[in-house]
């Protein structure tokens, strides 16, 4: 019975497992002729490559040209990193971004490094690889406004350079799914990890201040963070409705457009906190400036609403407390109660939760920069 007690209290308050009991050597990937040392942190076999798209040296230089030349846009003024910039962490710290003619889109542009990490794509996840995504962006009447596909594949097989580049890198002419697997692989080299969050789990005890630790014990405790933002990426990967926007009059249904599943409605994906503090401001719709604010925001359980994600309402209890709970009838009861999501953080759990956070900062991305040249 106490083992089914505890199987059921696991299932119910997922903590996090981080592996302690892996060794703290950096991981290096070695594709065909091209090596990416993941920087601390990062776990090497969730790294994702599609079997038709490995990586190569020159295809992530290609992808390199191709995401930072505007000539990709219909009147040669915006890049993948107009909105995705290099060295602000590949955001464009707007809270919403501004593509071609300054027109204003209805999302704010999250940060594209660990995308290795991830399979679907985007707030909503409405695409299901970095490939499919890469071909989004072209064709948006608001961000990099070509007519069609076929139009970009024209203007960049116009370009000898990158005629003789596609050549050499796909065997083939210029075309859209070549051209989305060459981002992609650019995309995937850029990480983000080495943090001193890293080094802390890593066996570094002294990488963290006592005030730093007592917030990853409140993210991992009192303030629930880790029921989403877990695992070495801060992100469950999963779809949760926190209620960004429910207090405006302008609801974003998000992932529901996607699935059209009712516990969807409002729901989006967990973002992860790795380099939080660069790439504000914050949420799908950029409505949250600081991290203060954004504390804040849980601190008063998000914003109510008919579809706020259970897990913001879970009830915040140790695994002993819970099985305690559960030993008794009334656990039960109350665990089924639609308990207050407010976390009644304290000044200090706030400040220690802020300087935990800011230990999410890592490394790895920071030499990625704009190639000096582009294709003639
Ligand atoms: C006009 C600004 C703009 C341009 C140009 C742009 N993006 Fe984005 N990007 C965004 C916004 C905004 C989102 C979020 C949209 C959404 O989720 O609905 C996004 C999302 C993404 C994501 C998903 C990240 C995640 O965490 O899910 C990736 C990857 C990405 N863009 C790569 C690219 C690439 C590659 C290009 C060029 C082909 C590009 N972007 C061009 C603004 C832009
Ligand atoms: C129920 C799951 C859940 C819990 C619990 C949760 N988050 Fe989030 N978090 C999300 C989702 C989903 C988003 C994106 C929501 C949106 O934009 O509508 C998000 C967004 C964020 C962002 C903004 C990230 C960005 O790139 O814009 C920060 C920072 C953040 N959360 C920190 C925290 C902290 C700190 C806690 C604990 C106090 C916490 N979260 C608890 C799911 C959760």
């Amino acid at each position: 019975m106490k083992r089914v007690l505890l199987a059921f209290a696991l299932i119910l308050f997922p903590t996090t497992i981080y592996a302690e009991n892996i060794p703290p050597q950096r991981e290096k990937l070695q594709f065909q002729d091209f090596t990416l040392e993941l920087p601390l942190g990062l776990e090497a076999d969730r790294f994702y490559v599609p079997d038709d798209n490995q990586i190569s040296a020159d295809k992530v230089e290609l992808g390199r040209a191709l995401f930072f030349d505007p000539r990709l846009s219909a009147d040669d003024s915006v890049a993948c990193a107009f909105c995705h910039v290099a060295e602000d962490t590949f955001t464009d710290n707007l809270p919403t971004s501004i593509g071609i003619e300054g027109q204003k889109g209805g999302r704010n542009a999250p940060s594209i490094i660990n995308r290795a990490f991830s399979r679907e794509q985007f707030w909503d996840g409405r695409a299901a690889s970095l490939e499919e995504q890469a071909k989004g962006p072209l064709t948006n009447p608001v961000e990099m406004g070509m007519p069609s596909h076929d139009a970009v594949v024209k203007k960049i097989s116009a370009i000898k350079g990158y005629r003789e580049w596609f050549k050499r890198v796909f065997g083939n002419e210029v075309n859209i799914d070549d051209l989305a697997k060459a981002i992609a692989t650019f995309e995937r080299t850029v990480v983000s990890g080495g943090s001193k969050m890293d080094r802390f789990t890593f066996g570094d005890k002294s990488a963290l201040s006592a005030s730093e630790k007592r917030g990853f014990e409140l993210f991992e405790g009192k303030a629930r963070c880790v029921q989403c933002h877990n695992g070495f990426n801060f992100t469950d990967e999963q779809y949760h409705n926190i209620g960004v926007g429910w207090d405006t009059g302008k609801v974003d249904l998000g992932r529901y457009t996607v699935t059209k599943r009712r516990e969807h409605i409002g729901a989006f994906k967990t973002p992860s906190l790795r380099e939080i503090t660069t790439t504000d401001p914050y949420m799908h719709n950029g409505s949250i400036e600081t991290l203060e604010e954004v504390i804040e925001f849980y601190n008063r359980g998000g914003v109510g609403n008919p579809f706020l994600d259970i897990e913001m309402k879970r009830p915040s209890a140790s695994l002993e407390e819970m099985l305690d709970a559960l030993d008794r009838i009334e656990g039960l009861v109350k665990l089924e109660s639609d308990e207050g999501a407010a976390l009644n953080l304290t000044r200090r759990d706030k400040a220690d939760l802020l300087a935990f956070l800011k230990t999410l900062d890592g490394k790895g991305w920071r030499k990625i920069e704009e190639p000096d040249s582009f294709p003639k």
